[in-house]
Parts: structure tokens; sequence; C-alpha cells
């Protein structure tokens, strides 16, 4: 029980490490919670610190859910403290301890957790996320068909209840910290993948 608790805080702390930001500084570009969507990840470091900048914080944003996930597997830990360890991943990134609680949208973290949880279920995601992005080119438009189909995907492949429960809950969160985005879909104001600019900035 006490090795469950230290994880999840483990993964809280990690998921609270916030790449786009660290990125800014190291890289140099402005900091993406002043500028474009105002969102610190990988969509508008796109727009603020370029393509590299953009791969490096997605990667690392999906490495901090991959990383939780398999940290509660290799300690034996049981499906419910699992579920509760990514969740506690894509809880920090969403609620950064070191900024104030004010992080990013979660969608690469949350897409991380998944794939550990199932590979099957997290190839899916990824292939509806490519999809929806390659057809609309809106990277919001694509996280949130992904994230409402990423609990089916999971209680498909066989995945245990917690996972798939758990992922209902940060499909949620996913969809309502897109409030804005989809304001924007609907008012067609929302920027496609690589404009430089959200058009409302
Ligand atoms: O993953 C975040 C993406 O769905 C939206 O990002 O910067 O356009 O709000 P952004």
């Amino acid at each position: 029980m006490l090795t469950d608790i230290f994880l999840i805080l483990i993964a809280y702390l990690l998921g609270s490490l916030n790449a786009a930001v660290i990125l800014s500084r190291v890289m140099g570009f402005t900091d993406p919670r002043t500028q474009g969507s105002g969102n610190p990840g990988a969509t508008n470091v796109l727009r603020l610190g370029g393509k590299k900048a953009a791969i490096i914080t997605l990667l690392l944003d999906v490495l901090k859910g991959v990383l939780a996930v398999l940290l509660a597997n290799l300690a034996g830990l049981g499906a419910m403290s699992t579920a509760l360890v990514g969740f506690a991943a894509f809880l920090g990134h969403l609620f950064p301890i070191f900024l104030h609680f004010r992080g990013g949208k979660g969608v690469a973290t949350a897409f991380g957790v998944i794939l550990v949880f199932n590979g099957w279920a997290g190839l899916a995601t990824l292939l509806t996320w490519l999809i929806v992005a390659f057809i609309s080119r809106y990277s919001s438009l694509s996280a949130l068909t992904a994230s409402l189909l990423a609990p089916l995907y999971l209680y498909l492949s066989g995945a245990p209840a917690p996972y798939w429960g758990i992922t209902l809950l940060i499909s949620a969160l996913l969809i309502w910290r897109h409030r804005a985005n989809i304001q924007k879909l609907c008012n067609g104001q929302e920027s496609k993948i690589g404009a430089k600019k959200s058009p409302d900035t």
C-alpha cells in the first residue's frame, strides 16, 4: 500500500514537469503560456518554437505517462493502483505543482498512459488522432475524437475495468480542458496544425 501511494506521488511529480515550459527556457523560444493558444503543449510549441521543439515536447510529455505506468507495472501494482498512477501523471500535467497548478491539456501524457495500459488501444488511439488530423488539420479536434474513443478501445481490448474506467475520467477532463478549443471550432476560429497563430491572438 505504501509503495502504491509513493508511486502515485512520484507519478504526479513526474507529470508536473512541463516539457514545453522547460524547453522554452532551454531552447530560447517564447514561453508557450504567454502566446499562441497559451497552452504549454506540443501544438503551441509548434507555433512558437518550430518543429524540432514541438517533437521533443511531444515525446517528453508522452514519456511522462509511459514511465509512470511502467513503474507501476514494474513494482507489481494491482490494476486499480496502476490506473491511479497513470491518472496522477495526467493530473500532474494539468495541475503541476511546479507551475502554480496551471498546466496543459494532457493529450500527450494521457496517450503515454493509455499506450502502456494496452498497446493495441494505444495504437488505435494514435491512429484515430492521425486520421482526424490528416483530414481536418485540427490538433484539438483530433485529440477530442481520440479521447472520446480511447476508453472504448481499452474496453474492447479486454483491458481491466480500472484502466478504461480511469480513461473515461481522463477523457472527461480532456474535453473540459479543450472547452475554449471547442468554442473556437464551433466559431470557425480554431487554428490549424502548424499555423503560426491562433486566429484570435
Ligand atoms: O494537445 C493540445 C491540442 O489539442 C490543442 O492545443 O494549443 O491548439 O490549444 P492548442
